[in-house]
């Protein structure tokens, strides 16, 4: 675990903040929700060039303090289990239910560290050979030269990607693969998954089916029944040669049957993890395909590279992980994509204890966001940070580093699925180079919550490559 910024006071119930203490600038307004949903950020760096990176707000209610420097990120990060914990809407924490990682702060690190092997190392390898096939189909069938919604597809083909990787079912073979289970056709689970999605930021928890989370909670109770039908085939079946987080959870569980996974956890964790990542990853990809067609000087240097590392020959040959860790420009594109058009915030804790950092007072009762919108514009961090330029990533200039850096949070809860969603955009890009050019049809505009995406009805050209 991260220790806490060496600054950091805690103060004890009851206890008085020194007396020379400050406490974060600005007076919160009442329609700081309204202006934060409506342009995050505008918000973020109005008020950072007004405030400095620590501001306070009523956004979500109550006192809500963004964040954006690297100590006071580390201090958000890292309080679980001694002086914060998440501080999501009832709504929220009600889908995500007591098996997420979210909701048992006494069972997180156990339940972190054997769901780690699912997203990374060999597993991680296992999984390219499945991304790289739904990468040559999909592709092959993308219209050229003709205007195309860009978000669309790339939805299509992220679901075809992690769906199967991460709740072990097979949509190669059509919808026939899915008969006699309580979701039929790839169209009712993708349908379903989006009102169990819709669900999460319901606004009144009020489980019926007039309400956003009323819908949501049935959709979650259909998925859950879909998973359990799943995870009885799966355990008819040669699970152990499949590489889906599914079989590395029923392993896990055959290896030690007392152990972290019990059915209920293994079902709930097939889902959570497609809801964490299937739309983080879609807004990222479309994402960067954007920016790279902004910026074609780019897209010259990045078939350079791709051309010395890798050859010609794909998309016939699977490059390896080691082959995609050596491409280092295109790993510092996607870190550009993340820095200025970040999918998400991080989520918010709330503080059970007061606490000093460095002179100033963060109250019991308040909320804490750390913004990557905030943290990336800073020029303590970034060397002009307005400006496009994936080269601050490479080695030499190691911008980007804990805490200034948070696409994927960091601390406690950082994303267990950071490099997989990268090696998902490398094996992507890869193929979308070899294939296309592009070009942007206008200027994209952008939906801001609860995750930030493109349009889906701004669209682009792809012209076949010859
Ligand atoms: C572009 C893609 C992604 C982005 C931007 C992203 C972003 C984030 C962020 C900001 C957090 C921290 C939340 C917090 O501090 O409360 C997080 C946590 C998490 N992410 Fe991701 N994520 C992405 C992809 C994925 C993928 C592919 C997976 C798994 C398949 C995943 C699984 C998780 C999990 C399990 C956590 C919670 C970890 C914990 O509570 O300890 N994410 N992600």
């Amino acid at each position: 675990m991260d220790p806490a910024p060496d600054s950091l006071v805690i103060l004890a119930d009851r206890q008085a903040a020194p007396a020379n203490h400050r406490e974060p600038p600005r007076h919160p307004k009442w329609s700081d929700t309204l202006t934060y949903i409506a342009k995050p950020e505008k918000f973020c760096r109005d008020n950072l060039a007004e405030y400095g990176p620590i501001f306070k707000t009523s956004v979500f209610g109550g006192t809500t303090i963004f964040v954006g420097s690297a100590p006071a990120n580390k201090m958000a990060f890292n309080g679980d289990n001694s002086y914060t914990q998440i501080g999501l809407p009832a709504t929220t924490m009600e889908m995500f239910g007591e098996h997420s990682l979210f909701q048992r702060p006494d069972l997180h690190r156990d339940r972190k560290s054997a769901l780690r092997p699912g997203f990374t190392g060999r597993m991680l390898a296992d999984y390219m050979p499945h991304m790289h096939q739904v990468l040559t189909e999909h592709l092959q069938t993308w219209p050229t030269d003709q205007p195309v919604s860009l978000m669309t597809m790339i939805e299509e083909v992220t679901f075809d990607i992690l769906a199967p990787l991460l709740l072990g079912i097979r949509l190669d073979q059509g919808d026939s693969i899915l008969a006699g289970l309580p979701i039929t056709t790839k169209a009712e689970l993708k349908q379903q998954y989006k009102t169990f999605f819709d669900g999460f930021y319901g606004l009144v928890k009020w489980n019926n089916p007039l309400t956003t989370f009323g819908r949501g909670k049935r959709a979650r109770a259909k998925l859950m029944d879909f998973m359990k039908a799943v995870i009885a085939q799966q355990r008819q079946s040669d699970f152990a040669a499949t590489p889906d987080f599914l079989s590395m959870m029923l392993m896990a569980q055959q290896d030690a049957p007392s152990g972290v996974f019990n059915d209920e956890l293994i079902a709930n964790q097939c889902l959570l993890q497609l809801w964490a990542s299937y739309y983080e990853v879609s807004g990222l990809l479309a994402s960067w395909t954007y920016q790279l067609g902004e910026h074609p000087e780019v897209i010259a240097r990045l078939q350079a590279e791709q051309g010395a590392i890798l050859g010609r020959n794909l998309p016939a040959t699977l490059p390896t992980l080691d082959q995609l860790k050596q491409l280092t420009f295109l790993d510092a594109t996607i870190k550009e994509t993340l820095r200025i058009l970040p999918p998400s915030s991080t989520a918010t804790r709330t503080l059970i204890k007061s606490v000093m950092l460095d002179g100033m007072l963060f109250k019991q009762g308040w909320n804490i966001i750390a913004e990557p919108r905030i943290a990336h514009a800073m020029t303590e961090h970034f060397t002009n940070p307005d400006t496009y330029n994936p080269e601050r990533f490479l080695p030499e200039q190691g911008e980007g580093r804990a805490y200034e850096f948070i696409p994927f949070g960091g601390g406690v809860h950082a994303c267990l699925g950071a490099q997989m969603a990268m090696v998902s955009n490398k094996l992507f890009a890869i193929h979308l180079l070899q294939s296309f050019d592009w070009t942007l049809l206008g200027k994209a505009e952008f939906v801001q919550f609860p995750l930030r995406k493109i349009k889906d009805n701004y669209q682009v050209q792809l012209h076949k490559k010859k």
